[in-house]
């Protein structure tokens, strides 16, 4: 009689593990497995590295970790650029990869999610997009204040450790005028000798620096996120006030200097307030744009339906090729800068409501008519089938999805094939070397239905 091989324990969160990767899953983590088979799942680590990873959840079937410790390197990492006091930078994961290497794996990724996730095929995957640049192209950074050795800190908890945080003088990931502004800040707190915010016992004020900048016009807007205190005014645009424990950047924001940021894009110059979505990398957002353009295959009598629009970017930069440009969108102050957008550009065919996609898509149809053309730009989490349903009840003849994460779009897809689309072409583009990060943009028409 034989006996079933004993399970192995499951690692217990907190435990180190040495650990070898061996390639990568969707999504960009390392996938290694411990020796007796049981899958782990690595930030941090790339294949062929040997790590020390510290395990942040532990399942059944697998356990996620964080890489602490690079014990071997993998023969084909190139050196970091972006490393701030001795770590790399969490924010660019994939730094040790050859950026030609980071393109195939993205393309990959795309391709594969919608073949094996979405069960599609038939479709034409086109080559991906690389970035304009490799590095510097970040137009948003979020910092977190800290504490080391006594001395106030601005930057990033390193992977797997969110109680520190490292000092940064050069993010490589961000312009040389978006570190100068964080630099300024953090000597402003030094001066004052403000405590960070501890979230363990909410004691201390400083708590995060968001600096924006509008890459063309050459604005930088800085907002100070603190605890409720009394200090000497700082030297930032805004300043947000987060009460009780938070981790967010979210509040009520007072204005110190310039309320909104500027930024010019196909053209086109848009206004940005805070709360409102902006693509943080300017020049791919333009060529990311550009495909979505090319993809809406617009000749001036089609009605647009832009929803997701944000501040209104992609149907005003499209609506001098249409009749006519819907924008739906949740926020809604950045709705009211599409609004103030059009006028400022002189565009008078296009249009925009604040509403939750799930309620405002119906609505929209009963008073615009339905769509010709439907780009939809919905963050990571997708559609939900009932939003696909409203999306499908449009009846727009061509839908382009723009989007930033190929498994939340595999399953939309599939579900609008299943309704009578086909799915045409994908373009995957790089708007985010460094890390596993990848947009595509996907046509999808109506044949049936
Ligand atoms: C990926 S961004 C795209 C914005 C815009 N298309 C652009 O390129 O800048 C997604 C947008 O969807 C908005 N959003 C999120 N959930 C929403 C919902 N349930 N209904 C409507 N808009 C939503 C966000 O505020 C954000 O502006």
């Amino acid at each position: 009689m034989s006996t079933a091989p004993p399970k192995s324990a499951r690692p217990y969160k907190g435990e180190e593990l040495e650990l070898t990767v061996d390639s990568l899953a969707q999504g960009g983590r390392g996938v290694a497995r411990r020796e007796d088979g049981f899958v782990v799942f690595v930030a941090g680590g790339l294949p062929g590295d040997r790590v020390r990873a510290r395990v942040s959840r532990s399942k059944k079937g697998y356990a996620e970790a964080a890489s602490v410790e690079l014990l071997e390197p993998s023969p084909d990492r190139i050196a970091d650029t972006c490393v701030h006091e001795g770590e790399p930078c969490p924010g660019a994961p994939w730094q040790g990869l050859p950026y030609e290497r980071q393109l195939e794996l993205k393309a990959e990724q795309v391709d594969e999610a919608l073949r094996r996730l979405g069960g599609l095929e038939g479709f034409e995957t086109e080559p991906i997009v690389p970035a304009k640049s490799e590095w510097r192209y970040r137009n948003k950074l979020e910092y977190s204040w800290g504490d080391s050795e006594g001395e106030i800190v601005l930057g990033f908890h390193p992977r797997g450790d969110w109680r520190r945080v490292v000092d940064v003088e050069d993010c490589h990931l961000a312009s040389e005028r978006n570190n100068a502004a964080r630099n300024e800040v953090r000597a402003w707190a030094r001066e004052n000798g403000l405590p960070p915010h501890e979230s363990t016992d909410e004691r201390g004020v400083l708590r995060h620096l968001v600096v924006r900048e509008g890459v063309r016009t050459g604005q930088v807007q800085t907002r100070l996120v603190t605890a409720p205190a009394e200090f000497p005014r700082p030297p930032v645009d805004l300043h947000t006030v987060i009460e009780g424990p938070s981790g967010g950047t979210d509040g009520p924001t007072g204005v110190l200097g310039e309320e909104y940021l500027e930024e010019e894009l196909s053209g086109l110059r848009f206004r940005i307030s805070h709360p409102a979505f902006f693509q943080t990398n300017t020049e791919m957002a333009e060529t990311l744009y550009g495909i979505a353009g090319d993809y809406s295959a617009l000749d001036g009598s089609q009605m647009l339906w832009d929803l997701y629009c944000g501040i209104g970017t992609i149907g005003l930069s499209l609506a001098s090729r249409a009749r006519s440009v819907w924008g739906l969108e949740s926020v809604p102050e950045a709705v009211a800068d599409a609004e103030r957008n059009a006028l400022r550009n002189d565009i008078q065919n296009a249009q925009f409501v604040a509403a939750d996609a799930r309620l405002g898509i119906s609505p929209l149809a009963e008073r615009a008519g339905k769509p010709d053309v439907l780009v939809l730009d919905p963050p990571r989490a997708g559609l939900s089938k009932k939003i696909v349903r409203r999306v499908i009840e449009a009846e727009a003849p061509r839908i382009v999805y723009v989007s930033c994460n190929p498994t939340t779009l595999a399953p939309n897809a599939a579900q609008l094939v299943e309704a009578g689309y086909e799915l045409k072409r994908i373009r995957p583009v790089d708007m985010f070397p460094q890390t596993p990060h990848v947009e595509c943009v996907a046509l999808l028409e109506r044949t049936s239905g």
